[in-house]
């Protein structure tokens, strides 16, 4: 097995302890991203990508949602789940590309394509996501746009996934100038010393890296896309991983008998990595940070988040 990580060594085991049996006390349920630190994914109910923490959110049964991510990703779970109360162990854990586009600039985009439909990839914040006519992943971006009847889209904020959707559909799109700062870390060379090092492994990238790294890539995939295929490929043993580092974590758990190495180690999502076990503790502790969003936003995001769902 790949020991890229340590465990949770015995100071955790404490905390663990009080997670859990406060957990049960507050009815909460935790949802972590998968680039999550490995000891806060171990303590979740549930790990997984944005997809999959969207459709936990919108199904679960318990009072109290904490969200172990990205502002963006509890904010969604918020919408779809009014009714909850979530919350963020570190309400300042924000995802750089969702800052990159302002309402203003969404706007003057549609007054330019009036014909077009918009599509916001769900890294972006409520007031975006009430201006769209969709919503998408990486998981679901390629099948929506190849799916929808519609021949011209707006597509924001990420100009690699919209870039790897237009390359792949050939449909007219628009692209807005936003990117993740972590997955552009990855450079050609990383993907030339990786395959030399590990010449039987295969490359799988995420689709918010740049278009020469996809390029250089075996698999453009998002998280999810990534474990399913790692778990059913036969004959691939190997793989080296273009994403955030921890999600090696949960690739190495979830399908023990393959390795995995990643592409470069400078792939590391500070603002995933400020969610820790004693935020959470005290998170659950203190009821805090509450995530709010207007009810009127939240009602005009809704419909395009619920569209996002539709398309697994
Ligand atoms: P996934 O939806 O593939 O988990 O990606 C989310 C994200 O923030 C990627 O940087
Ligand atoms: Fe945002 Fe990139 Fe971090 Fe994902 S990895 S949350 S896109 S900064």
């Amino acid at each position: 097995m790949n020991n890229y990580y340590s465990t949770p060594d015995s100071n955790n085991e404490e905390l663990i302890l009080k997670i859990k049996d406060l957990k049960k006390k507050r009815n909460a349920v935790i949802l972590a991203h998968n680039y999550q630190l490995p000891e806060v994914q171990d303590i979740a109910d549930f790990v997984g990508d944005s997809l999959g923490l969207s459709m936990e959110a919108s199904k679960t049964d318990c009072k109290v949602i904490v969200f172990c991510g990205v502002y963006f990703m509890a904010e969604t779970a918020k919408i779809l789940s009014p009714e909850k109360t979530v919350l963020m162990p570190d309400p300042d854990a924000g995802c750089p590309m969702a800052s990159m586009i302002a309402v203003d600039d969404l706007l003057k985009m549609q007054a330019e394509h009036p014909d077009a439909k918009t599509i916001c990839y769900v890294n972006s914040f409520a007031e975006i996501k009430a201006h769209c006519d969709y919503c998408c992943t990486s998981a679901n971006a390629l099948k929506m746009v190849e799916s929808l009847p519609y021949d011209e889209f707006i597509f924001v904020p990420d100009r690699y996934l919209g870039s790897f959707v237009k390359g792949k559909t050939g449909k007219k799109i628009h692209l807005w100038k936003g990117f993740c700062p972590v997955h552009l870390k990855f450079i050609k060379e990383n993907i030339a010393e990786a395959r030399s090092k590990y010449p039987n492994a295969k490359v799988m990238v995420h689709p918010e890296c740049s278009e020469e790294i996809v390029a250089a890539a075996d698999y453009a995939l998002g998280t999810e896309g990534m474990l399913r295929h790692a778990r059913s490929a036969a004959g691939e043993n190997e793989y080296i991983i273009g994403t955030e580092e921890s999600f090696i974590y949960r690739l190495a758990k979830e399908v023990p008998g393959k390795k995995f190495y990643p592409l470069s180690k400078s792939c590391v999502c500070p603002n995933m990595k400020k969610t820790t076990l004693e935020k959470v503790l005290w998170c659950l502790e203190d009821m805090k940070t509450e995530i709010t969003v207007d009810p009127l936003i939240a009602q005009k995001a809704k419909l395009s988040i619920d569209r996002m769902l539709e398309v697994k």
